[in-house]
């Protein structure tokens, strides 16, 4: 069965440790977070974005999926179906859609609009019973080939956010979707630590867990973050593994062109990510 976010990261942030969010694409992708999340006996987040939401023929197939795939396989430890970064209009289709979690990503609307979008959202979300993130700040990444550094929130820009009642919160603190440039100048601390002070015991979310150094996940943690969102890893291991596989001509090789053949390196690459991932947050055994 699907849950919704709040209270897994209640815990987690009690527990000072973090539930990975692991975005998923195709049947495969949740197939191996969720097999791993299993195996590890630990909580999990599964992210949509819009696209990866089109690609699998529309919200309402994911979450049929998804739902059908939790009982088939066997799943007992919380799974959270939470559509990432969406628009005013894809929320209501994933609450629609049977999603137990939305992400409202207002963060380029004027803080006034994002208030007020927000709060009627999170209306929506209590009388279904579904947790709601917003976002404060915008988190960069790579656009046409240009990387746009990640923006900090202004800690009191997220306490009015916090305080309108959402179940967790995205704040930019220098974090950036996808790989980060060698010039990054890593994740502002002093910015979380702002946050935190201001927001209390609001669970934070850490966007773009791709490439941010285990040393530096820890300090998040310490200072609050009970979320990571992590797909560009996985996508790099994924396409990683099949490559290996055809370089190796093994698809050129009795039943070797099987696609079931094809994708399962790929497959066994993502279980692995998640392993190292949920090792790292801390989540196995959490469940
Ligand atoms: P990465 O692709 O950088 O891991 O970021 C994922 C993310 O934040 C999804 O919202």
């Amino acid at each position: 069965m699907l849950v919704n976010a709040k209270e897994m990261l209640t815990k987690a942030k009690a527990g000072k440790y973090a539930v990975g969010q692991f975005n998923i694409n195709n049947l495969e992708w949740t197939k191996a977070v969720l097999q791993t999340a299993e195996e590890l006996k630990s909580p999990v987040i599964l992210g949509v974005s819009a696209g990866a939401g089109k690609y699998m023929c529309g919200f309402k197939t994911v979450a049929a999926m998804v739902d059908a795939m939790v009982e088939s396989l066997g799943i007992t430890v919380p799974v959270v179906l939470h559509l990432d970064h969406g628009t005013y209009e894809d929320c209501y289709k994933c609450i629609e859609a049977g999603f137990s979690s939305i992400m409202f990503d207002g963060s380029h609307y004027p803080i006034e609009e994002n208030i007020a979008k927000t709060k009627e959202l999170i209306a929506v979300c209590a009388e279904k019973n579904l947790s709601l993130e917003a976002e404060v700040g915008a988190i960069g990444g790579e656009e046409d080939g240009v990387i746009g550094m990640g923006e900090c929130a202004d800690p009191n820009e997220c306490k009015m956010i916090a305080d309108l009642g959402v179940t967790m919160l995205a704040a930019g603190i220098g974090n950036i979707h996808g790989k980060y440039p060698e010039n990054w100048a890593g994740l502002s601390f002093e910015t979380l630590d702002a946050i935190q002070q201001k927001t209390g015991e609001m669970p934070l979310v850490l966007h773009g867990g791709t490439g941010i150094p285990a040393d530096m996940i820890k300090k998040a943690i310490s200072l609050g973050v009970a979320k990571i969102n992590v797909n560009t890893e996985c996508q790099i291991a994924f396409t990683a593994a099949v490559r290996e596989y055809i370089e190796a001509g093994k698809d050129l090789t009795g039943k070797g062109f099987d696609p079931r053949k094809v994708l399962a390196p790929g497959t066994e690459a993502i279980k692995a990510t998640v392993r190292e991932k949920m090792e790292l947050f801390g989540s196995v055994g959490k469940a």
